[in-house]
Parts: structure tokens; sequence; C-alpha cells
């Protein structure tokens, strides 16, 4: 497989994404974007027998002086606590302001390490190796950095965009098969929002996805990373384009919250969101039907839930009015114009949300 760069354009804040099979332990690559011979690795207990090793031994190889914090897995530990164990380990070996953090697993290494260092002597390097399919094609891409605090997921964060990002295919292998379905949600999203063409690519090649095949894994990753970086280049801080890329996740996070973390995966939940979002845009006669029907199809193929739980409307809209996204006491939500344009609108017809999620199923 022959490797990719593509590049985030943010002035002097711009940063390589480099996309290949194999190149985790890309000493060279990595070296060449240090600002001294130390790094501190930032993994977990799962990723760490997978690939930390490789990745120390070839640093040090290079020269590099490597110290490696390993955490405890799972959303439930991306608190405040586990930040200060991180920063308590880093204090302890001393490291100065000229150490870069590497943060190598899925989104919630990434976003954690991604916050240590946006706050760790005020503010360091850090490079992000993505372990899940999820975390490269979204999460690390961007800056956005946080832990969750328990009135509310990601609810302290910064933007700190990282020097370098490496997302290598061959990670993905040993992924579960949730996991990957999980992070499909998002790729099915890009082609949803802004890249018609790239969704008829999935409906053609959704079966090698959903099989792991590496090239197709690739070609799906460099898209959706492709269209990430243009719409962060375009928007860094979420002033406006890059909202679209919440397709899908107000509902989503309803969800979430509604049957608790961890229950259902956030990908999952984005799924389900996605098509509540796409009947509402085709009530509204935005878009056919056909389209609604196709995003599911899609969406079925990849393993992904296509009906949302039913805790009625009532509930939803509650929860819903709690997102992030609500602007001077305004609900926006994203809407599909047709599949491959998507638009961020407060003027949604309210009875017509409220009658989409009345139309949800009883749970069986
Ligand atoms: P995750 O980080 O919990 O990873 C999922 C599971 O896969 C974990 O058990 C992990 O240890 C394991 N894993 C990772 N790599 C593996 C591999 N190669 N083989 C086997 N197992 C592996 O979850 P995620 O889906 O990667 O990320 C979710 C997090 O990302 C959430 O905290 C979410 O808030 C955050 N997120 C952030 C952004 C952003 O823009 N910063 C965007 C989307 C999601
Ligand atoms: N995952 C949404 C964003 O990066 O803006």
């Amino acid at each position: 497989m022959q490797t990719q760069t593509l590049k985030v354009s943010l002035d002097a804040r711009s940063y390589p994404i480099v996309i290949g099979s194999g190149i985790i332990d890309d000493s060279k690559l990595i070296a060449a974007h240090l600002t001294s011979a130390r790094v501190v690795v930032v993994t977990n207990d799962t990723v760490a027998p997978l690939f930390l090793e490789r990745l120390e031994s070839s640093l040090r190889e290079v020269g590099v002086d490597v110290l490696a914090i390993k955490l405890p897995d799972g959303e439930q530990h991306k608190t405040w606590l586990t930040l200060n164990s991180v920063f308590d380990a880093m204090l302890a070996a001393r490291c100065d302001r000229t150490t870069t953090m590497i943060a190598l697993g899925g989104g919630v290494i990434g976003d954690l390490t991604g916050f240590a260092a946006a706050t760790y002597q005020r503010g360091i390097g850090y490079i992000q190796i993505p372990t899940t399919l999820l975390a490269q094609v979204d999460s690390s891409v961007g800056g956005k950095t946080a832990i969750n605090h328990p009135l509310g997921k990601n609810m302290i964060g910064a933007f700190h965009q990282p020097r370098l990002v490496i997302a290598d295919i061959a990670t993905l292998a040993t992924l579960p098969e949730r996991e990957l379905a999980a992070g499909l949600a998002e790729v099915i999203k890009y082609g949803a929002i802004m890249d018609a063409g790239f969704f008829a690519w999935l409906e053609d090649s959704m079966d090698r996805l959903v099989a792991c095949e590496p090239e197709a894994l690739a070609y799906a990753v460099e898209v959706s990373c492709r269209c990430k970086a243009q719409i962060v280049a375009a928007d860094e801080r979420e002033a406006g384009a890059r909202a679209l890329l919440n397709f899908g996740h107000t509902f989503g996070h309803a969800i979430e919250t509604e049957l608790g973390y961890g229950e259902w995966l956030h990908g999952e939940a984005v799924a389900a969101g996605m098509l509540l979002a796409a009947s509402l845009s085709a009530r509204q006669g935005e878009i056919s039907d056909q389209d609604v029907s196709r995003l599911a199809a899609l969406l079925n193929r990849a393993g992904l839930p296509t009906k949302a739980p039913a805790f009625g409307a009532k509930r939803y809209l509650e929860l819903m009015g709690h997102d992030k996204k609500v602007h001077q006491g305004k609900l926006r939500l994203v809407l599909l114009k047709a599949i491959g344009q998507a638009y961020l609108s407060a003027e949604f017809s309210e009875e017509e949300l409220t009658r989409v999620l009345q139309d949800i199923p009883a749970d069986d």
C-alpha cells in the first residue's frame, strides 16, 4: 500500500496526516516532528501489549528517550483523576516544555493526551497515533481535546492541534467488529454531509470495509481525513461549517445520555441519530424517502443500528436541549438538502421533529 500524506492547513499550526500500513514505528517521521529527544507515550492497557514495545524500541534506536504511561482502558477513565496521574508521572520524570507527547490508542487516549499536552507547562507539542477507525477518521484530526466531567461528556477541554497524525491501517486488524462498525458510522457521515461520490463508493465497497480489507480501509480513511481537514481548515473553532460534522450527533448524544454511556457506542448512537436527522429532512421535503432508505441500508450493512431506542419524544427533546449545539436557547440541527449536502438549521419545524421522534417504533 502506498503511503499518503494529507495536510491540515492552519498557517503556523499546519500539520500532516500520514496514512499507510506498518508505519506506526516510522521513527524518522516521528523524530522529524520532535523538539527534543524526549517523548512521553500515553496509551492504555489494551493497546500497550499490541503496539507499545514496537514504537518504544524504534524510537530508542534513533536515540529518543521514551517515558511510557499506561492508563486503564475505557471512557470512564477520561477524567481529571487520570489526567492528573499523567501530570504526576511527567513531573516526576522532569519532563520540560521541549518534551513531545504521543497518543497511542483510540479517541479516549487521543483526547486525554491532547488535553494534557495543551495544559502541561502551558502547552507542549503532541503527536496522534490513532489505532481505532473512529480515531483515524475523526478524533485524531482537528485539535479538539477534552476530558469528561461528572456533569457532561467532553466538558473540560481545549483546542490544541497535534504536530503530526499517523494513521496506520494495519493497527485496525485487531479492532473488535463492533468498534470497526462504530468508526464506519463517522465514515458514512462524511459521505452523507459533503461527498455524494464517496457515499456511492461506500455503497459499492461496504462489504470490503466490514471485512477489514486494508486497501478499502485506507481509501475510506484518506477521504474521511480529507473531508475533515477541509472543514477544520475553514473553521477551526466551530464558528460555522465545523458544526456540520455533528450530523446525527445531537440525537446521538441524547441516546448515549439516556441509555448511560457505554451501553451504545458513540458511533452506534450517531448512526441512529443520522437516520432521525435524515427523516426530519425528508419530512420537510428536502430529501426523498429513497435517500433515507439508502442511508438506512448503508448503516445496516456496516453493522450499525438503524432504529433509535424508544424513550419518548418528550425525553428526547429535553436531552437534545442540553446539547452543546444549542445556541442562545435555540436548538440547531444538521439536516440534509441532498445526500452529500448538509446544512445547519435553527429554522426546522418543531412539529415535524416531534413527529419523527414519536414515530420511533416501540422497543421489542
Ligand atoms: P476508545 O478510545 O475507547 O477505543 C475503543 C476500544 O478499542 C478501547 O477498548 C480501546 O482500548 C480499543 N482499541 C484501540 N485500538 C485498538 C486496536 N488497534 N486493537 C484492538 N483494540 C483497540 O474509543 P474510540 O471510539 O476510539 O473513541 C471514542 C472517544 O473519542 C470518545 O471519548 C469521544 O468523545 C472521542 N471523540 C473525540 C473527537 C474529537 O474530535 N476530539 C471526535 C469523536 C470522538
Ligand atoms: N468530531 C467533531 C469535530 O471534530 O468537530
